[in-house]
């Protein structure tokens, strides 16, 4: 990665951890993290029901984020939990545009732009997330359909809201499956969203903003992703569930 943009790693819990597990992941995690300081920023997302109490056990920079959030302020939306609810419980960061809201529960582009106004209205740092399924790319698409995701789901966000912004690309077979990204065509797709951005904004808006990689990052391979000039650190799913695993990726970006 470049020198002029902080590294940021994501632990995605997803639906995992109950309660004693997650504590015992933040516990360890905070632990290895003395010493990391801000040269890394770190954040993790765990499940709704345990995100006060992981907030309450957070140390050594740890930021608290959300998976999701909803795109109206309150309501008759059941099951749903808005944006102020969650500052109410400590969150700093979301996601959106996760490829599991996408293509498992169905969300538009419409909606996912929709959380992103709203995470960023809250003061949020908002980690859209984009990315290609395995058809499209066979089919040649994968920049088309970042590009699609990006412009939708930036619509009506501001440079300066931008700067708060965190983009993260995650292949979408790539995800939970073992495979990764060649380090190569990673950078290939991070370098063309970077010059989307450029594009949309300016030079300095996309020199600054940080793309993260998604999808079967390990300590096995963080280090070769993150050496490459645009990728910026990572959106960890299963391997954020193991504090050394964690980590590990933490120290892959910190000496990247
Ligand atoms: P895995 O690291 O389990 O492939 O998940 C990636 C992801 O979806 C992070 O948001």
């Amino acid at each position: 990665m470049s020198s002029q943009r902080t590294p940021f790693v994501g632990g995605n819990w997803k639906m995992n951890t109950n309660a004693q597990e997650g504590a015992d992941l933040i516990d360890g995690l905070g632990s290895l993290m003395s010493g990391v300081g801000d040269a890394v920023e770190v954040a993790v997302y765990p499940p709704f029901p345990y995100l006060v109490g992981i907030g309450g056990r957070l140390s050594n920079g740890i930021m608290l984020g959300s998976q999701d959030l909803w795109k109206d302020d309150n309501g008759a939306f059941t099951g749903e939990v808005s944006a102020a609810m969650l500052k109410d419980c400590g969150v700093h960061t979301v996601l959106t545009g996760h490829s599991e809201r996408r293509h498992v529960i169905g969300e538009s582009d419409e909606l996912v732009n929709q959380k992103t106004i709203k995470g960023l209205a809250a003061g949020m740092t908002v980690v859209l997330c984009i990315g290609e399924k395995i058809e499209e790319r066979e089919a040649g698409q994968t920049d088309a359909v970042n590009e699609r995701q990006i412009r939708a789901g930036l619509s009506g966000v501001s440079k300066d809201q931008l700067s708060k912004m965190v983009l993260a690309y995650e292949p979408v077979w790539a995800i939970g499956t073992g495979k990764t990204a060649t380090p190569d065509d990673a950078q290939d797709a991070h370098a063309k969203i970077r010059a989307l951005i450029a594009g949309m904004y300016d030079q300095a808006a996309a020199d600054s903003i940080r793309i993260l990689y998604g999808g079967s990052m390990k300590p096995g391979n963080a280090a070769e992703l993150m050496a490459m000039e645009d990728i910026d650190g990572g959106l960890i799913g299963g391997a954020s569930l193991k504090a050394e695993d964690f980590f590990a990726i933490i120290q892959a970006a910190q000496n990247s």
